[in-house]
């Protein structure tokens, strides 16, 4: 297991390369660039797997551990804590998904667009995420009525791209589509997810800084295979194995050239260390059991 301190990265060098925080710098060019990252997390006070909307929660229901859930969350954001800075949402009892704080919006500079879940056991989130950005200062800007988008679990901008990749045909509704891209300004790039176990575009895609990438392609439909194909060098895709893909390799945490995750095999490993990163892992087991990892436990805000 590799620890932080092989990490080396200059606060300047991560404004550059952490996904989101070079583009909000960008949006905010009459200030000074900014150079600390920072995260959304919420603690899983109230964390359970008590209704299934994914198939992990159908294995995972009744078999969280709380106390072992709010342990590796403290480990997460201890490692991330090390990086960047972080904030938190409030835990709210009845809310069991609230932890996942990549679905409470979809993120751009100093623009949020709060989340519209499919499932009605996670729309109570909706309002609370909403307030969030309000009292954050954020300008947020509401979707258009109808089509559900669940934030940055099924949109993810391309570090070197001016794309943002949307997950959809699960969660996501690709109608939504063009309404983003008019509110981000940038190209938006819809991709099929094909399999329930990897619902959101997080489980299976992983934007890397320099424009690499983290995929694993069975999740998608052929088209959208072929449009990533297209789209980045094969040189820079890391594609994962199916036992790299099912313990969330993908869902991962970019901090510089450092790859948060719960666990990568010594293939994936050496194939991140070829592009220049290092897998940081921390064991994230109990949040499998409803479906998530390290990169849906944080939502990237621009830095401070
Ligand atoms: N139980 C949650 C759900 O099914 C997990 C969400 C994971 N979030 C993510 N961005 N992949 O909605």
């Amino acid at each position: 297991m590799n620890t932080l301190l092989e990490v080396r990265e200059s606060r300047d060098h991560l404004a550059r390369t952490v996904p989101g925080i070079a583009r909000a710098a960008d949006a905010h060019a009459s200030r000074p660039r900014r150079a600390r990252a920072r995260f959304l997390m919420c603690a899983p006070a109230h964390f359970t797997v008590d209704y299934a909307i994914n198939p992990w929660m159908e294995a995972g229901a009744g078999r969280v551990d709380a106390a072992r859930a709010m342990s590796q969350w403290t480990l997460l954001r201890e490692v991330i804590g090390r990086h960047a800075d972080v904030e938190c949402l409030a835990p709210v009892p009845g809310l069991p998904d609230l932890p996942f704080t990549a679905n409470a919006g979809l993120v751009h500079g100093s623009i949020a667009v709060p989340s519209r879940f499919r499932h009605r056991e996670r729309r109570g989130e909706e309002a609370l995420n909403a307030r969030w950005f309000v009292q954050a200062g954020f300008d947020v800007r509401a979707l258009p009525e109808g089509p559900c988008v669940e934030g940055a679990g099924d949109a993810l901008f391309d570090d070197v791209l001016d794309v943002l990749w949307m997950g959809h045909g699960v969660r996501s509704d690709v109608a939504a589509a063009p309404a983003l891209a008019a509110i981000v300004g940038v190209e938006v790039r819809p991709l099929r997810l094909v399999d329930p176990r990897f619902y959101h575009l997080d489980t299976c895609f992983c934007p890397l800084p320099g424009g690499a990438l983290l995929w694993y392609p069975p999740a998608f439909d052929a088209a959208s295979r072929r449009w990533v194909e297209a789209s980045i060098d094969a040189s820079r895709r890391i594609a994962v194995d199916a036992g790299d893909a099912f313990a969330f390799a993908c869902n991962a945490i970019c901090l510089g050239s450092a790859i948060v995750l719960h666990r990568a095999s010594g293939q994936l490993k050496q194939g991140l260390d070829d592009l220049g990163f290092t897998a940081i892992e921390t064991p994230l087991d109990e949040f499998h059991k409803s479906g998530g990892s390290a990169k849906c436990l944080t939502l990237a805000l621009p830095g401070t």
